[in-house]
């Protein structure tokens, strides 16, 4: 079945970052058809990302950097003394390298994340992952093994290692996702 653009969004994990791109879904029961050409990360990018993971992956899963444009990155690393109610300051010099590489792998696809002006904290508030989200209901998110959407990783079970495959998805007590 033919169906018109669908925007349906699969994540890679190349070079250390997720990549959304849209897609077109031309078959049934084919999702996610999937190509993309990525730079592999640069001996110096391999260990800001691991610091990246080391220091901003103690109270919740290290967001892949392509989730969030450039000045939301910047709007969070300037803002860590007061980060969602806790203070996540950082050493100068590791502030400097993570700010970097999180500007480095920043979303560039405005089309997905664009706020008109507004400058997303959260991924969970950029118009992108509103969409994604429409059909999850109030009750999967807040219940305990949850929390919160910023628990990526409640849900979707490979989110760690950058992929938000649908088949990957697994909401705790509702069970893997049907279309
Ligand atoms: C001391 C704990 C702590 C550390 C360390 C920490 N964070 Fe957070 N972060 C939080 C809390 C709490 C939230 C809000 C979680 C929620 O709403 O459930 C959050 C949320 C976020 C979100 C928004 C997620 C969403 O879409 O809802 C981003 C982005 C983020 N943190 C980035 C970072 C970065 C970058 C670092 C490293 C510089 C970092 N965090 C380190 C506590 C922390
Ligand atoms: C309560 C469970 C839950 C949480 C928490 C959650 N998601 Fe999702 N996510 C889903 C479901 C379910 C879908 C599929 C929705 C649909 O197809 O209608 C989805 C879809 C997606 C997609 C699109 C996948 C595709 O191939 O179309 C992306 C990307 C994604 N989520 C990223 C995230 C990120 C990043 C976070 C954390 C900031 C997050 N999600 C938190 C349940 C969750």
């Amino acid at each position: 079945m033919k169906t018109l653009l669908n925007l349906s969004v699969a994540a890679l994990i190349l070079a250390g970052g997720v990549y959304l791109y849209a897609d077109d879904d031309h078959e049934e029961g084919e999702h996610h058809r999937s190509s993309v050409v990525a730079k592999p990360l640069s001996k110096q990018d391999q260990v800001s990302a691991a610091l990246y993971k080391k220091e901003c992956s103690s109270c919740h899963m290290a967001y892949q950097p392509s989730l969030l444009p450039k000045r939301s990155w910047d709007k969070t690393m300037n803002t860590l003394d007061n980060h969602f109610g806790t203070d996540a300051t950082l050493d100068p010099s590791d502030h400097k390298t993570i700010q970097n590489y999180l500007a480095s792998y920043a979303s560039k696809n405005d089309r997905l994340v664009d706020m008109k002006g507004a400058v997303a904290l959260r991924i969970s508030e950029t118009p992108y992952f509103v969409r994604k989200h429409r059909e999850v209901t109030k009750k999967m998110v807040t219940q305990p093994q949850v929390k919160s959407f910023a628990n990526c990783n409640a849900c979707h079970t490979k989110a760690e290692s950058g992929s938000y495959r649908e088949r990957e998805i697994s909401i705790p007590n509702y069970g893997r996702w049907e279309d």
